[in-house]
């Protein structure tokens, strides 16, 4: 199935072709000019250097060819050649129906399986996880929803931070508080305890402590370096100890992914791919692409067209460290091997996106992924305060995620109170609501964003249930279903059949916008064109709302057209919260 403008698009380009001209030329978007007409193309412009023509005699020939087409209500060149395109309600009544049978709303599915590997989230271990990983979470699990509904075989691999230095300092740490574990003790050969010597908590002292400590003194450091390579050479007190702050780290991670209603195919991280390190090394070695410099091992990753400096990509530092390239180059390494993914998307920080673009030529460099392997760095920028400055908590410090959380859902609850919501329902089920509230306003408020754009971290404008924010789309979605429910109550549901008058066409033309737009969210990794259009979609509907008569109309086919237009909104808008991530309360 498809939408509109592409079976139009079609249809033009067939008229474009006709006239000896580049089908291509022949795109048919709907109008940025909605009083003007439904759609338009713009291509007889581009003709006319092709045809040598002037472009409005060129519409002209196309528009009389599309004229005979019943399927148009009207076809009308307009300006210096644009050709706007009107479809009747029939025409559009037909399309709209083919929606009501379709879980997907008309969008593109894959003809031949395809699998996605999407990185996200990228919590450190022993670290709480902080706003940076909010972005990288909330993003990444919507691009694999999407892709997910279009019928890849998405993957989301967390890839956490659980293996460079940061372990060995907290080890070091570790050692110096309790040398007598059992851990620390090179002659012990049983089995090591079962339960971990640390919590969540101990570790979010420990490591600050462990990192200001190897920066003031470099005999500190230098034991947390020696402890590291220990660790990732396989000492069994170390990671044993290790496996034990890691499973502690995942637990608290996972707190705050269940919260955010976040999701996660694999729970790998750098670690997982260090056995992967040496042969890859060498493989590189044997192709001539490994040079030493400086005593480091390095990767150049430079090209002529260049035109910034591009460092080369460092495998090995000169004290025989693997480096955050190297971890990221194996593990496309053990992607290849697990999942021959088609494409490998990072949903991480732009402020990285250096590093990706060294990590991505030595791949392709060294034969590590086959060229037709889409590799992206799908960057994001910085979630600010409203002083413009990256987001802090109100002392200054770093903003925890779950305390974070914690501000969305009790702003969400003083506003559900405030407006009178949901008031005469069991303690139980408000607090289910505003939690669903308060995550919904933290996950719209950032996903609408265009993902590269910084953004002003404002509570108060995402928690309102007017505008563009998660609880008035939810609202909207109640709404509509609570109607629904009201009609069944009454006896009456929705029709297969849609009868179009003006103001239901409208709201029909946006229910055929779906699947461009979702066509679009997936191809540029673009979450904000989805929030974008169900917001559009919700205005819609309430204009609709407001023109139309529903369960007081008298003609029951016209009714019944209606409620299916309704059941369609709420269908779509469920759908594209659904991918957004967002949960929909029953009621409200
Ligand atoms: N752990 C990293 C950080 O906190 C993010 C990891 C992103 N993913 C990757 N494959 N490098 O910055």
């Amino acid at each position: 199935m498809s939408s509109i403008a592409y079976i139009l698009s079609d249809l033009m380009g067939q008229a474009f072709a006709a006239l000896d001209l580049p089908a291509e030329l022949g795109v048919v978007r709907v109008s940025d000019r909605p009083d003007l007409a439904q759609f338009q193309c713009n291509g007889a412009m581009a003709a006319a250097k092709v045809a040598k023509k002037p472009p409005r005699a060129i519409a002209e020939d196309i528009a009389a060819r599309l004229q005979e087409n019943p399927i148009f209500a009207k076809v009308e060149v307009a300006g210096p050649g644009f050709i706007n395109l009107n479809v009747t309600h029939d025409y559009l009544a037909q399309h709209i129906q083919t929606y009501g049978r379709d879980a997907h709303c008309g969008a593109a599915r894959l003809s031949a399986p395809q699998t996605i590997v999407l990185d996200y989230g990228g919590p450190n271990v022993a670290k709480a996880m902080h706003v940076g990983h909010l972005r990288s979470s909330i993003i990444g699990d919507c691009l694999r929803r999407i892709f997910d509904f279009a019928g890849y075989k998405a993957y989301g691999d967390v890839h956490m931070g659980d293996w460079g230095l940061p372990m060995g300092q907290v080890l070091s740490e570790l050692q110096l508080m309790h040398p007598d574990w059992v851990y620390f003790d090179d002659a012990f050969t049983g089995d090591y305890p079962t339960e971990s010597p640390v919590s969540m908590d101990d570790l979010a002292e420990i490591y600050p402590r462990a990192s200001g400590a190897c920066k003031e003194d470099a005999d500190r450091l230098k034991l947390a370096r020696d402890i590291t390579a220990k660790l990732q050479d396989g000492h069994r007190g170390y990671r044993a100890l290790w496996r034990h702050f890691v499973d502690v780290s995942i637990a608290g991670m996972k707190g705050n992914f269940d919260a955010l209603n976040v999701h996660f195919d694999l729970w790998l991280g750098e670690s997982d791919a260090h056995d992967t390190i040496v042969p890859m090394v060498d493989a590189l070695k044997e192709q001539g692409l490994a040079e030493t410099s400086d005593g480091a091992l390095v990767v150049s990753v430079d090209q002529d067209d260049d035109k910034k400096e591009m460092p080369p990509l460092i495998l090995y530092k000169s004290d025989g460290a693997v480096m955050y390239g190297t971890t990221d180059l194996a593990t496309i390494v053990d992607r290849m091997r697990d999942y021959s993914p088609a494409q490998i998307i990072y949903v991480v920080d732009q402020r990285q996106s250096l590093h990706f673009e060294q990590v991505f030529r030595a791949a392709r460099k060294g034969g590590i992924v086959t060229p037709d392997t889409t590799l992206f760095h799908a960057g994001f920028g910085t979630m600010n305060g409203t002083d413009g400055k990256p987001f802090k908590t109100r002392a200054g410090g770093v903003m925890k995620l779950e305390d974070l959380i914690a501000m969305a859902v009790d702003k969400a609850t003083a506003r559900l109170n405030e407006a009178d919501i949901a008031s005469d329902f069991s303690a139980e089920e408000r607090s289910d609501i505003a939690h669903k509230v308060g995550i919904a306003a933290l996950k719209f408020a950032d996903l609408h964003n265009n993902r590269s754009s910084d953004y002003v971290f404002d509570l108060d404008r995402m928690t309102a249930f007017e505008g563009k924010t998660g609880p008035y789309l939810l609202y909207q979605v109640v709404r509509i279903t609570s109607l629904l429910r009201k009609a069944q109550a009454q006896g009456l549901s929705p029709s297969e059949a849609v009868t179009l008058q003006d103001d239901d066409a409208a709201l029909a033309l946006m229910l055929a916008e779906f699947p461009d737009h979702f066509a679009l969210a997936m191809q540029n990794y673009t979450p904000h064109v989805l929030c974008d259009y169900a917001y559009k979609l919700a205005q819609a509907f309430s204009s609709f709302y407001s023109k139309c008569h529903i369960l007081s109309e008298t003609d029951e086919q016209l009714r019944a057209s209606r409620l299916q237009l309704c059941a369609l909104t709420a269908h779509q808008l469920e759908v594209i919260l659904n991918l957004l991530g967002i949960d929909v309360p029953e009621r409200m």
